[in-house]
């Protein structure tokens, strides 16, 4: 199996990648549905949506902070290089990803879309203030405050930058992932659950124009049924073996 896929991927003219959480587990960043009950009993379902923050806005930023603090101290792991690594060979043509860990960039990673968003960046919730936290290097400053972040233009409540449950999906981020997955001759699927829509119908489009498509993933998944090779192991054992291969395919 590690075989074809490395056969697949160094042969492909235009791969992409499409991770999930499941990418950053080996970095010690909990998977969603691994992750139930990790913080104070409650489920991301209930913290991560526009009610929850309307509700109880401390108690969502308590929980993005916390969640703030166990992700600064990941690092990438040897999936994340890899896929890096493939990118600066020339096969890896973007990163498409779930995820809002920013360990892709952290990585590495040049040609990145971050579906979901960056949990390190804020906006306001209502103009059109933005802000980076690791670039204003504000990071360790604001994971202190115990007051809600107030954005310095108009005064309204601060937010996580990350798309909520419910809510529709950056408009020119998406538009380039589906462009990317049409052009796509080959698609890597990295540790996702594939049943959160629009972002699961990356790796369809890849099938349905004609790419392959390789799974890594320890458990099936919603992609699973579609997979041309399915890889039934962690991200860094296969992303291990799979470079190792590719590297003597392609000289
Ligand atoms: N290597 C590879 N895959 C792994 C590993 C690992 N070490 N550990 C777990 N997985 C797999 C799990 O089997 C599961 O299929 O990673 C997947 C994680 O699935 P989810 O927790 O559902 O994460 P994800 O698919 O990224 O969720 C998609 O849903 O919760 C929302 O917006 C959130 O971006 C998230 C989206
Ligand atoms: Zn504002």
């Amino acid at each position: 199996m590690i075989e074809e896929a490395a056969k697949l991927l160094a042969r492909s003219r235009f791969a992409i990648a499409f991770t999930g959480a499941g990418i950053s587990a080996e970095s010690g960043v909990p998977t969603f549905r691994g992750f139930n009950g990790l913080w104070k009993k409650y489920r991301p379902e209930e913290l991560a949506t526009p009610e929850a923050f309307r509700k109880d806005p401390y108690l969502v930023w308590e929980f993005y902070k916390w969640r703030m603090d166990l992700i600064r101290k990941a690092r990438p792991n040897r999936a994340h290089h890899a896929l890096a690594e493939l990118e600066r060979m020339g096969i890896l043509k973007a990163v498409i990803t779930q995820n809002v860990d920013d360990l892709h960039r952290e990585a590495g990673t040049k040609n990145l879309i971050e579906l979901h968003g960056n949990i390190f960046r804020m906006k306001c919730t209502s103009c059109d203030y933005r802000e980076d936290l690791k670039e204003s290097g504000r990071l360790d400053e604001f994971l202190a405050e115990k007051s809600l972040p107030r954005c310095p233009n108009c005064g309204s409540l601060l937010r996580p930058d990350v798309v909520w449950f419910g809510e529709p999906l950056p408009r020119k981020a998406l538009d380039e992932a589906f462009k990317l997955a049409e052009r796509a001759d080959l698609v890597l699927v990295i540790g996702t659950s594939g049943i959160v829509y629009p972002a699961a119908y990356i790796p369809q489009i890849v099938k349905e124009t004609g790419g392959k498509v390789i799974e890594i993933n320890p458990d099936e998944s919603g992609i699973t049924p579609i997979a041309d090779v399915f890889l039934r192991c962690s991200a860094v054992e296969a992303m291990e073996k799979l470079m190792s291969r590719v590297e003597v395919l392609v000289g």
